[in-house]
């Protein structure tokens, strides 16, 4: 009889885990990150290349100019994919690249995502089009960015110019990537572009995000009722150092509501949480009044229009408490130069503490069993009463990968992103047993690329760039996951590590 160990070391019986019938094993990444070719064929700056120079705001000053060149590569990259048989590709589209300036429609521009999608299309890899991973044209920002309602306008009208060109081609659209990054992250943070420090300006900028995602919905149902809606947002467990004591439990509610209730609320019960606005009010009374002038009758309807799917991008919860850790864990933002500010408007008395899990090198905690849990909530709580499946649309880690040239090769020897990999992925299959309807998984990312405020420190790919030359070489997990992928199954019981890990 063959023993299969998992991370806990628990021996078990079972045998290898297979995925569900038509389960899409695949990969993420996003234009700003890859594509390079920042002033190309009409493109014009979105806030991430504007932000991306502003002194201080990023680790090195490294912007996406050249990233991964993608964009001159992108036929390598998809020959790539197929050697390591994705059933799916994850990538959004520049909306600076389609309309620069937020203007007129580039049709140079958009030509590029019609080779992109033919030629995956071709490879038989599912294209899965994200229309805003937060590059927002410059121009529009200008103009207010996502704290004017206009901005919402702009982005139904540079959804529908990519579906006229996409739309026989592409099943799958996701409006948005984790609006709590492109709104509180980023206007109220100003740890991303464009490095706004207002509660006004994230909780104004998150409405008018939800609410372009509800036109685009709108809007792309009523011209063709076959494709596959959704909307990707990053969501957490958050937990109480505590569960017995009433300050502590208030820390993981305020975190939960900020982070996921706000989010998942308005989209599948049609309104914000009323104690997260609550909370709000008490520290900044001026945001609630602002949402409240800048919401129309109807906007939360149309916020709540039905999705097909919604994405889950999954990297770690959240462990807080009332009382500070005396040994707190390391900081996970970038250690930039510029001032930045908590992305929670209701942070006050909340504290972040080590409960001595494994790290990557964003000082993320891996916790796969966390993904069960979350998945088996919003499932539970919103996506099954709404009729909408679920995608673990990025997962995903950062280490210091070594690259060492070895018979001519270059490889990476990373058994901690393997074993991050398989673990998220028994996670995954954890849930699916459960009864949670889970059709995919996208890793984040294929390629090492462009880690916003942290520049090209942080390397996530499966797949190694080295940037001086733009080679790729296959990284150790990237073998692992074609194995894994070629046998739609994975054969350990994994998924309920949550030990402490020797580092390597
Ligand atoms: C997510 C982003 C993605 C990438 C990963 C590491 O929040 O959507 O672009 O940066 O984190």
């Amino acid at each position: 009889m063959t023993l299969y160990l998992d991370r806990t070391e628990h021996a078990s019986t079972r045998p290898p885990r297979p995925f569900p019938q038509g389960f899409l094993l695949g990969a993420a990444t996003a234009a700003y990150q890859i594509e390079g070719a920042a002033f190309e064929d009409g493109r014009t700056a979105s806030i991430w290349d504007a932000f991306s120079r502003v002194p201080g705001a990023v680790i090195n000053g490294d912007t996406g100019d050249v990233a991964c060149d993608h964009y001159h590569r992108y036929r390598d990259d998809v020959a790539l994919m197929k050697e390591l048989g994705l059933d799916t590709y994850r990538f959004s589209t520049s909306w600076s690249r389609v309309r620069p300036d937020g203007g007129p429609v580039n049709r140079t521009g958009l030509d590029f995502y019609e080779r992109l999608v033919d030629e995956l299309n071709a490879a038989g890899i599912v294209p899965w089009l994200t229309l805003y991973h937060w590059d927002l044209p410059q121009a529009l920002e200008e103009r207010g960015g996502w704290t004017a309602r206009e901005t919402a306008d702009r982005f139904a009208e540079y959804a529908l110019d990519v579906h006229d060109a996409l739309g026989d081609r592409v099943q799958n659209w996701t409006t948005l990537n984790e609006p709590w990054c492109s709104s509180f992250l980023s206007y109220t943070a100003g740890i991303h572009a464009p490095g706004r420090m207002s509660v006004t300006d994230g909780v104004l900028a998150a409405h008018h995000l939800m609410l372009g995602h509800g036109q685009v919905v709108r809007e792309l149902r009523a011209r063709d009722a076959s494709l596959s809606l959704g909307i990707t947002l990053n969501l957490t467990v958050a937990e109480p150092v505590d569960p017995s004591a009433p300050a502590d439990l208030d820390a993981a509610r305020r975190i939960d509501g900020q982070f996921n209730r706000w989010f998942l609320d308005s989209i599948f019960r049609g309104e914000y949480p009323a104690d997260v606005v609550d909370d709000i009010r008490a520290v900044a009374p001026d945001a609630i009044d602002a949402l409240d002038a800048a919401t129309r009758a109807g906007d939360l309807a149309t916020i709540s229009q039905h999705i097909d799917a919604l994405g889950v991008n999954y990297y770690h919860g959240e462990f807080v408490g009332a009382e500070p850790d005396p040994h707190p864990p390391l900081p996970t933002e970038a250690p930039t130069d510029r001032a930045t500010r908590s992305p929670f408007p209701s942070v006050e008395g909340i504290h972040w503490h080590d409960r001595g899990l494994e790290r990557t090198s964003m000082h993320w905690e891996v916790q796969p069993e966390g993904l069960t849990r979350l998945l088996g909530r919003v499932w539970t709580e919103y996506a099954q009463p709404a009729g909408t499946v679920l995608y673990v649309t990025e997962n995903g880690a950062a280490f210091d990968d070594v690259a060492v040239e070895e018979d001519g090769e270059v490889r990476v020897h990373d058994a901690r992103r393997t074993e991050f990999l398989r673990g998220h992925l028994g996670a995954i299959l954890d849930a699916v047993e459960a009864g949670v309807d889970v059709r995919g998984y996208f890793y984040w990312s294929l390629l090492d690329n462009y880690e916003w405020a942290w520049g090209y420190e942080k390397r996530f790919g499966i797949v190694h760039v080295d940037y001086a030359t733009m080679r790729r070489s296959l990284k150790d997990s990237a073998k692992e996951y074609r194995r894994v992928i070629a046998a739609r199954e994975i054969d350990v019981v994994a998924g309920r590590a949550n030990v402490k890990t020797a580092q390597e």
